[in-house]
């Protein structure tokens, strides 16, 4: 039997005109620390760039297999890689996914790398993660500044860091035995922004320790607190585990997760301030390749308890 999914009903709306406002830095705190997860409103990203790039993702994820296939590879390293993911259980169904994970900062050297085919993907995509790039920068110093922290705390290593962009496809019918959606996961990186065609997005609420729903806000994006996040405010900000079940109607459901970092080889450790005599150091200084090997070995522990003290 299906599992009933509440919604979440509470979940904070932030509305990013009024950033580093006190109420608002307030909001982000309460909502990164009870939830892991917020909305995003007027984050100044027009609907014609969000439109555009759902549309050249649709058309990629639309095009022949053995099209999509040139970008499949077992290595994870890879800047620019395609795969139909089969992974993890729900209800002893599987759960099934078309991904296509891009590289993207510096722009200029993974550009070129990324899928020709529809011809305007480069163009549409780079200006997509160009105004995400520009958003995830102001929200980072604003969750600093939740943080108590300077709101140039690590700015520019963040401004230096990793964009990895994760575009999900969840096609309505797979097949009979295999349901799409993603398994229930925390993100490595800082913070992701995700943008959804519609919904599916299931975040477990710490409160009484359900699956809740998000409820696809128009116009908003989602904001998801990744286990970075996590180490760098010493544990005060988890990692929300979440998970996408699409409902099973005709439309095929495209997300785009861009996941903020710092560089590849920097090591994220919690930030002094918030370590003391009652908040001890929680967790071990860990680099997104670190991160990268643990998912190579197969090792099957998840990341956030292997970096935790
Ligand atoms: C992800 C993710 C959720 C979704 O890509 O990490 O959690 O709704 N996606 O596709
Ligand atoms: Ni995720």
């Amino acid at each position: 039997m299906e599992e009933t999914v509440q919604v979440l009903e509470k979940v904070p709306i932030i509305n990013f005109s009024h950033l580093h406002h006190d109420s608002v830095t307030k909001q982000i705190h309460e909502a990164c620390r009870n939830f892991g997860f917020f909305h995003v409103m007027n984050h100044g990203i027009s609907d014609s760039v969000i439109e555009e790039a759902l549309n050249v993702n649709s058309n990629f994820f639309g095009l022949p297999m053995a099209m999509k296939e040139e970008f499949n590879s077992d290595d994870i390293q890879k800047p620019v890689r395609f795969s139909r993911l089969q992974i993890g259980c729900h209800e002893n169904e599987m759960l099934s996914r078309d991904f296509l994970k891009l590289y993207a900062h510096p722009l200029h050297q993974f550009v070129n790398l990324w899928p020709s085919n529809p011809l305007n993907y480069r163009e549409k995509m780079g200006i997509y993660a160009t105004e995400v790039r520009k958003l995830g920068i102001e929200l980072f110093g604003a969750i600093m500044e939740s943080l108590n922290l300077s709101p140039t705390y690590l700015k520019q290593i963040f401004e230096q860091g990793m964009q990895v962009i994760g575009i999900n496809s969840y096609p309505p019918c797979l097949g009979s035995s295999v349901k799409t959606g993603i398994a229930e996961h925390t993100d490595h990186s800082i913070i992701t922004i995700l943008l959804q065609s519609s919904p599916g997005l299931h975040i477990m609420d710490r409160s009484d320790g359900t699956w809740k729903s998000i409820r696809k806000i128009k116009g908003s994006l989602e904001v998801i607190v990744g286990d970075h996040l996590e180490t760098i405010s010493n544990g005060l900000y988890k990692s929300v585990l979440h998970r996408a079940i699409p409902s099973s109607n005709n439309c095929t459901r495209l997300t785009i997760a861009n996941l903020h970092s710092l560089g590849m080889d920097d090591i994220v450790e919690p930030a002094a301030k918030l370590v003391d005599e009652e908040h001890p150091k929680g967790y071990r200084g860990s680099s997104l390749r670190d991160y990268l090997g643990h998912l190579s070995s197969k090792d099957a522990t998840p990341f956030n308890h292997k970096i935790k003290i």
